[in-house]
């Protein structure tokens, strides 16, 4: 079942646990996180970048999300990764996204804030929620890129104001983590977080959640994180995995080694469902 991304975050939220949300850029990891999400029970969110909309289009992504509600009983949503386009922004709404980030994380605060509410506005008329994005995440997510001096850590003195301000339903943080691998261990700001818990009850939203150790995700979750963010090892797991298998043979047929790939992706998104505490979750949600 489609939802808006909200119901599911706030059960996340009152039940201590984290919504785990995946990028996808195709049918082979579209299918094996939702294969994953029904087998688990867990509730997901499927993440659509800009670029994954520039390689495989709208109707294509709407016409997979329909495929889905037909052929699998999990429970998604279906959310716009770090729409920074305002035209990719309205696109979503008419190809039913049921969720939008609207990352204005770059711009000065004042117009991402007015940016922001803009996006809200129009998105709650048709009953889609945002995530708004303060303070910048490091690193390189597909062609998004952010330098490390670039970036900032979100402030919590910003936090109330912001949310007032755009009354987006979500907010993602920027507390030590990257987008991409990290080089060594990651160093979480665990006391931004909780200064940042509580200047707003929104559901806060942790990106970079490729290779954080399990323990600092757990503990962030802990604290109030409500929805874990991954693509680099869901890509790396799809990408590794056929790399290998090409290597063992002579391949005149993708679907074997696609097949392959999925599987890889299903361990991948398996991992991070458990991580997560989202097993058995979706059937006590309502929506
Ligand atoms: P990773 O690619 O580091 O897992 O981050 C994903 C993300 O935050 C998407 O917004």
């Amino acid at each position: 079942m489609r939802t808006s991304s909200l119901p599911l975050l706030k059960h996340a939220q009152a039940h201590g646990y984290a919504v785990p949300a995946f990028n996808f850029h195709d049918l082979v990891d579209l299918q094996a996180i939702l294969a994953v999400a029904e087998e688990e029970e867990a509730p997901v969110i499927l993440m659509a970048s800009e670029s994954t909309i520039r390689f495989a289009g709208f109707p294509y992504i709407e016409a997979m999300a329909r495929a889905a509600l037909k052929d699998s009983r999990a429970l998604f949503a279906l959310h716009l990764d770090h729409g920074r386009e305002l035209d990719n922004i309205v696109k979503a709404v008419r190809h039913g996204f049921t969720s939008i980030m609207f990352d204005g994380s770059y711009l000065p605060l004042a117009e991402n804030i007015r940016l922001s509410a803009w996006v809200v506005d129009i998105a709650h008329r048709v009953g889609i929620n945002v995530e708004g994005e303060l303070g910048q995440i490091p690193g390189t997510e597909d062609d998004i890129s952010v330098a490390e001096q670039e970036a900032g850590l979100t402030d919590p003195a910003l936090v109330a104001g912001f949310v007032a301000q755009t009354q987006v339903d979500a907010l993602a943080v920027a507390i030590g983590t990257a987008h991409g691998l990290y080089k060594g261990e990651p160093k979480l700001d665990f006391d931004r977080l909780m200064a940042i818990r509580k200047e707003t009850s929104v559901p806060l939203v942790l990106h970079g959640g490729s290779g954080i150790p399990d323990a600092l995700a757990q503990r962030a979750i802990e604290l109030g994180i409500s929805k874990l963010n991954v693509g680099t090892e869901l890509r790396l797991a799809y990408t590794g995995s056929i790399t290998r298998a090409v290597q063992k043979r002579e391949i005149n047929d993708p679907r074997p080694m696609l097949n392959i790939a999925r599987e890889a992706v299903m361990e991948a998104v398996r991992e991070k469902i458990r991580l997560c505490g989202a097993s058995g979750r979706a059937r006590a949600i309502e929506v």
